[in-house]
């Protein structure tokens, strides 16, 4: 299947340590570890066309021009409680990037997002926001996540996961077409409870250990 906005970030460091995630017998400790590492791998292609400014920079020799991120425009929405996941592996890279939480669970009857908290710093129209949620299924959280972001007025908005379903992002691209997807592997299709097959299982209960 072939989807305009979306990057499937092909790695052999990215498929191996997926290929641990995915084991059932990992524990949430490498689980952290390996989820950590994957997204700041994600993170380097995710963060590819960012602006940046030229800034003097005075080197031990002379004065030169270098470029810089404005990396205090930088926010990264993590989809509560999963994409916490996913939050450290931004920071690594761009620490200085503010944190908007939401929280959205899966209403289980209708499968539908419901919100349960929401905390956003101020945005500005060229903010640039990535929204991280491990596990892109249906999409309903991403494209709710996705429609409060937009109600700010941002225009620049990135979702990273760490696998994706081929109906979630269909369901995104849909709504969103403006939206860019990077995703470690687009898995084969969603089970009758809308977990992703052949996937990891839940995210959020391996994270934490809640089962
Ligand atoms: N959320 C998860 O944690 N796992 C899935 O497979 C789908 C949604």
């Amino acid at each position: 299947m072939d989807f305009k906005n979306l990057t499937v970030v092909n790695h052999p460091l990215i498929k191996h340590k997926l290929t641990i995630m995915r084991n059932k017998n990992t524990g949430p400790k490498e689980f952290r570890e390996l989820l950590n590492e994957i997204t700041l791998l994600l993170t380097y292609e995710a963060t590819r066309n960012l602006p940046t400014i030229d800034v003097d920079v005075d080197t031990p020799i002379q004065t030169t021009t270098g470029q810089m991120v404005e990396d205090k425009k930088i926010t990264i929405v993590p989809i509560l409680r999963a994409g916490l996941g996913m939050m450290d592996g931004i920071l690594s890279l761009v620490p200085n990037a503010s944190i908007g939480f939401l929280g959205i669970y899966r209403d289980p009857e209708t499968l539908k997002p419901v919100e349960y908290y929401l905390k956003f710093p101020p945005f500005t129209e060229n903010h640039y926001v990535f929204i991280v949620d491990p596990m892109l299924a249906t999409g309903f959280s991403i494209k709710y996540a996705i429609k409060k972001v937009k109600e700010f007025g941002v225009k620049n908005i990135i979702v990273m996961s760490l696998l994706a379903a081929p109906e979630g992002v269909k369901n995104v691209e849909e709504e969103h077409p403006d939206v860019k997807i990077f995703t470690a592997a687009m898995d084969e299709k969603l089970n009758d409870h809308a977990y992703i097959i052949p996937g990891l299982g839940d995210a959020g209960d391996r994270l934490f250990r809640t089962k």
